[in-house]
């Protein structure tokens, strides 16, 4: 590839003095790259643009244009907290394009899985693409892309999910600071960047989003009761010192209802399902257990606060022979 390689002997970043270092390096590399040019960068709110961000804040300041796209299928506050924090408190050139309509119009009646993340895939790109190219003067991309990035695509485990995507038209010069760090370095770094602790160690978030936790065709009111009862389920993880602890954890709402009853009267509404898992790798995992009086409170609280579920399931599914998302 000729382009920077992680080197064998490299010392893994564990502490906030290798972070500084790391990133007094980084600065003064980005610089050096940039010069006074412009860079783009999409910024999901996920670890690695996160920090890729603040790193560039850092070097370049109002030389980054960030644009942050909200496809809809974002969890409940954080576009909110994208905001906040990069334009708000790092004082970043943020673009924020809102293109849930967009999305969900495209999305309506598509139930096949498959479909579904190609038309957020490829929709995303655009939207991306179409404020890139209102822009002038923009030579550099920059990208979260991390080592284990790298080493997948080689090993051709995965596309290099990060690398190329936009349209062959747009010819960018690629910036990508974290690019020979591994994702617990990478978490290290944003600390020392002063990113807040719930991005730096937040659990993964797949690309589409809610999108894959909203089986079948989506509707706007229960991808609402997915946004609504993982917004619940994450509170209660973070109550109850389980959101550092267990890998991932998330609701899914599936599109099937059944009949209930409520104040005396008949419902017919959807059951939401509670999914957490703890993995290593990914490829296999285990369920994470949870306590009677927890899952009491939580089948409570989200039948009472989520419009449209009468019922609260619990996945105990381990992977194989169950994915992780349902999609
Ligand atoms: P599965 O469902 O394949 O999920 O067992 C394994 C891990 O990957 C995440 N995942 C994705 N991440 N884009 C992503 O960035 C995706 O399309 C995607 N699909 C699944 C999933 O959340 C889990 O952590």
């Amino acid at each position: 590839m000729g382009e920077l390689r992680r080197p064998d002997n490299m010392v893994r970043i564990t502490t906030p003095e290798l972070a500084d270092a790391f990133i007094a390096e980084q600065v003064k590399e980005i610089k050096e790259q940039v010069g006074d040019k412009k860079v783009l960068l999409a910024l999901s709110g996920g670890v690695d643009s996160s920090v890729v961000a603040a790193l560039l804040i850092k070097a370049i300041g109002q030389q980054l244009v960030c644009v942050h796209v909200n496809h809809g299928l974002l969890r409940k506050g954080e576009p909110e907290q994208v905001i906040e924090v990069f334009r708000n408190q790092m004082k970043a050139n943020l673009i924020y394009v809102d293109a849930t309509d967009r999305f969900l119009d495209k999305l309506a009646g598509v139930s096949d899985p498959e479909t579904k993340r190609k038309i957020i895939g490829g929709e995303f790109i655009e939207v991306f693409a179409e404020e890139a190219k209102k822009l002038d003067g923009i030579e550099f991309l920059a990208q979260g892309t991390i080592w284990p990035d790298i080493l997948e695509s080689e090993a051709g485990i995965k596309a290099h999910h990060n690398a190329g995507g936009l349209p062959e038209d747009m010819k960018f010069e690629l910036v990508e600071p974290v690019r020979i760090l591994f994702k617990d370095e990478v978490r290290v770094v944003g600390d020392r960047l002063g990113l807040p602790a719930n991005m730096v160690y937040r659990q993964p978030f797949p690309g589409p989003g809610l999108g894959v936790r909203c089986p079948g065709a989506i509707t706007r009111d229960r991808l609402e009761a997915v946004r609504e009862s993982d917004a619940i389920l994450r509170e209660e993880f973070e109550k109850n010192g389980l959101a550092g602890k267990v890998w991932q954890y998330f609701t899914v709402v599936p599109d099937f209802k059944s009949t209930g009853v409520k104040d005396g009267k008949r419902t017919f509404d959807w059951p939401c399902i509670i999914r957490a898992i703890n993995t290593t790798d990914v490829m296999e995992v285990t369920v994470e257990h949870l306590s009677d009086e927890l899952i009491d409170h939580l089948v409570k609280r989200i039948i009472s606060e989520v419009p449209g579920i009468n019922r609260v399931l619990f996945d105990y599914t381990p992977k194989p022979p169950a994915t992780v998302e349902y999609e």
